[in-house]
């Protein structure tokens, strides 16, 4: 399949108008991997042929379909397993301080694709029931592809899905078979929720998240874009809130709202006006004469 430049260009246009994600010269080459199965399944011969419908604008959904086949929804269980320990040893216990009075957590995963991240998330918390007993956990995943929050939402998972990050004996603990695949029991989806959401619109309700993840999603958002999605994150966390970013990524430089956890690496915190960490140390402060 002959890709034209003027079609590759028109492509990651379109993809960078519905997601901000760039495609840029160097990984133009995945646009025909990526296509060629929507391609077959819509009995189109050539990637140009695709242009030409897009362009008459006659099939509306096919340029969405388009959209969701050039995303990247690369994902498996706990993925980069670190993050997940560092949530389990350092936040989460902070948190059932913080918020002893509540009883309530509100996690928000952007960018979730297939939902491993959520069900993930979900099973930090199944498996301390006594910890979390009375406590109201809401995990929500959102992700800009429809057909991955329809799949998210399903919470089947094939065997090798589940397989790339969990062991056998949380597949059969936390997993029960059915015709299609292996689906997570209740106690896995009972807290989560999945919403169609762009990362560059207004946040999702009801803001105010305790943690914020959003890892492997603003990798190659221009950098006007990336600072967008910053803004968006950090009005929807919590003052004394956390963002987790993905390996190698960082607000450095990106976002003056945001700045790195000290004691947590990897994790994010609110700095500046938004933030009720800096609000405690001054009320602090003030109460001690310092
Ligand atoms: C590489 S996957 C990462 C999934 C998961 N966070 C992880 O780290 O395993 C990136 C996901 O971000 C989603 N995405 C890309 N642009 C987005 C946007 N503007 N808003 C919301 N989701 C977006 C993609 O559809 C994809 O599912």
């Amino acid at each position: 399949m002959q890709l034209s430049d003027s079609s590759s260009r028109i492509l990651a246009g379109l993809l960078e108008a519905r997601t901000g994600q760039q495609l840029t010269m160097s990984r133009r080459w995945r646009i025909e991997t990526a296509l060629s199965a929507l391609l077959r399944e819509r009995g189109i011969a050539t990637l140009d042929e695709l242009i030409t419908i897009l362009v008459m604008g006659k099939e509306p959904s096919l340029s969405q379909e388009v959209v969701e086949a050039l995303l990247n929804n690369e994902t498996y269980f706990f993925r980069d397993r670190g993050p997940f320990d560092v949530l389990q040893r350092h936040v989460l216990p902070e948190l059932a301080k913080l918020r002893d009075k509540s009883k309530r957590l509100r996690i928000w995963s952007a960018g979730c694709s297939t939902g491993q991240e959520v069900y993930s998330l979900a099973m930090l918390f199944a498996e301390a029931p006594e910890q979390w007993r009375g406590w109201t956990i809401d995990i929500l995943g959102t992700d800009v592809s429809t057909s991955c929050v329809d799949r998210a939402r399903s919470g089947v998972f094939t065997q090798f899905e589940i397989q790339r990050g969990l062991g056998i004996n949380q597949m059969i603990k936390w997993f029960e078979e059915v015709p299609d695949g292996w689906r997570a029991v209740e106690p896995l989806r009972r807290p989560v929720r999945f919403q169609v959401h762009n990362i560059l619109e207004p946040i999702p309700h009801p803001g105010d998240f305790d943690i914020v993840l959003c890892r492997n999603v603003l990798l190659y958002l221009s950098p006007e874009k990336k600072a967008l999605a910053f803004e968006r994150i950090a009005g929807a966390m919590a003052g004394d809130g956390w963002l987790m970013l993905g390996a190698g990524e960082t607000v450095i430089g990106q976002s003056n709202k945001l700045g790195a956890d000290v004691n947590a690496r990897g994790l994010y915190r609110l700095v500046g006006d938004g933030s009720r960490i800096e609000k405690r140390l001054v009320d602090r402060r003030s109460a001690t004469g310092a």
